[in-house]
């Protein structure tokens, strides 16, 4: 039998999380390249990813790097588009929201090549977010959309799209579970930071809204200055436009600055914090899977089940809610509904790629 070849397209540490689960599930039944747009290039937002999660070595290395958001998307759509000429795939698979996941999406579609869109239907209602624009585009290209949540099915409804989407859960529950009992025996994050579980915040801060403004970045980083015992992995965005906008020092004198940490480490450091003030999408839903309350640093949230479910509270960039928050905030009742509670996505998901192809057959 000719097993069918899928092409995985990544680039930043996000897409990295996502792609370990699916292709260890995918391998069992496809052919997969792995093509790397290079967006993210440094050790510990990328190679680390890979080595820790056991993700195969990529077929293809772009390296994109940096640069303004159409210069990155279209430098990574030029050279994607040459691979894909090249080894023909029979599906591409873009994850998540990043430039890298729109590049992959643009460049397959064009080709009449079709698209699985892994963690589809995800709004936040905000278009000045570059990953909204992505998202948005991306679920339109796509014609398997495999939701995370049942909000996200109801999202692309709302725009018209309802043929081909999946409610799957979420491929990143599929990455907790495979990793943090391995995370537990073989990480010492704690001892080597000298933290105490259930002691300490955990801060990460990336996004342009809040890191490409100064007024934004200024309150965040004073609520963090004022809020004591703050561990705080910086993104070497947020570490380039701290120095710009002379906050660096600020910080570094409050708060615990530390380099970004790998999965295996972050999902530790995660799990023991007394709480976590964040504005990324991704540490919000682990937050609530380790059952550890999340302050959001932003207005709108993606995963709102997670607000309803009150152990998420979203307090944009204001000081004053920030710290208060930080002090106050605690999820009402300890029991969870279990929003992520579903297993075996990756599988789930490689099974509906794989009865797709028997159905055009
Ligand atoms: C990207 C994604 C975002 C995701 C985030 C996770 C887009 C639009 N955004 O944001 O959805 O949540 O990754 O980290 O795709 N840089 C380095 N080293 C690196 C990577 C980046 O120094 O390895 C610096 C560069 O200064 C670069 C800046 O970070 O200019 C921004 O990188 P970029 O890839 O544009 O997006 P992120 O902010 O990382």
């Amino acid at each position: 039998m000719i097993s069918l070849k899928v092409a995985s397209i990544v680039g930043a540490r996000p897409n990295f999380v996502k792609l370990a689960p699916i292709s260890k599930e995918l391998r069992k039944e496809f052919e997969e390249i792995i093509i790397h747009t290079g967006q993210h290039y440094d050790y510990d937002m990328n190679k680390i990813f890979f080595d820790e999660l056991g993700i195969p070595e990529p077929n293809y290395h772009l390296n994109v790097g940096s640069g303004a958001q159409g210069v990155q998307t279209a430098k990574m759509m030029v050279r994607i588009e040459n691979i894909l000429l090249t080894e023909k795939p029979d599906f591409v698979l873009a994850f998540g929201d990043t430039n890298s996941t729109l590049a992959g999406a643009l460049a397959a579609v064009k080709m009449h090549i079709k698209i699985g869109h892994i963690e589809a239907g995800l709004r936040s209602y905000n278009k000045k977010m570059p990953e909204e624009i992505n998202r948005i585009l991306t679920d339109h290209c796509s014609d398997l959309l495999f939701c995370p949540t049942k909000t996200a099915v109801k999202n692309l409804d709302k725009e018209g799209i309802t043929n081909g989407v999946y409610f799957t859960g979420d491929v990143m529950v599929d990455a907790l579970s495979d990793f943090i009992e391995f995370a537990e025996n073989n990480t010492d994050i704690l001892n080597q930071l000298e933290l105490n579980a259930k002691e300490y915040y955990l801060a990460t801060i990336h996004r342009a809204e809040n890191t490409d403004d100064k007024v934004r970045l200024e309150q965040i980083v004073d609520a963090l200055c004022q809020i004591q015992n703050v561990v705080f992995p910086c993104h070497p965005r947020t570490e380039k436009y701290l120095k710009q906008y002379g906050l660096w020092r600020k910080l570094i004198k409050h708060v615990r600055v530390i380099e970004p940490l790998g999965y295996l480490d972050m999902l530790m450091i995660v799990k023991n914090a007394n709480k976590i003030l964040t504005d990324s999408g991704g540490v919000q839903k682990e937050a609530y899977i380790l059952k550890v309350p999340c302050i959001t640093l932003r207005e709108e949230t993606e995963w709102v089940e997670t607000v309803d479910d009150g152990w998420n509270v979203l307090v944009g960039a204001d000081k004053g809610l920030i710290v208060e928050n930080a002090m106050e905030f605690n999820p009402s009742s300890k029991s969870q509904s279990g929003v992520f509670g579903y297993e075996n996505t990756s599988e789930n998901i490689v099974k509906i790629l794989l009865s797709c192809n028997v159905d055009q057959a």
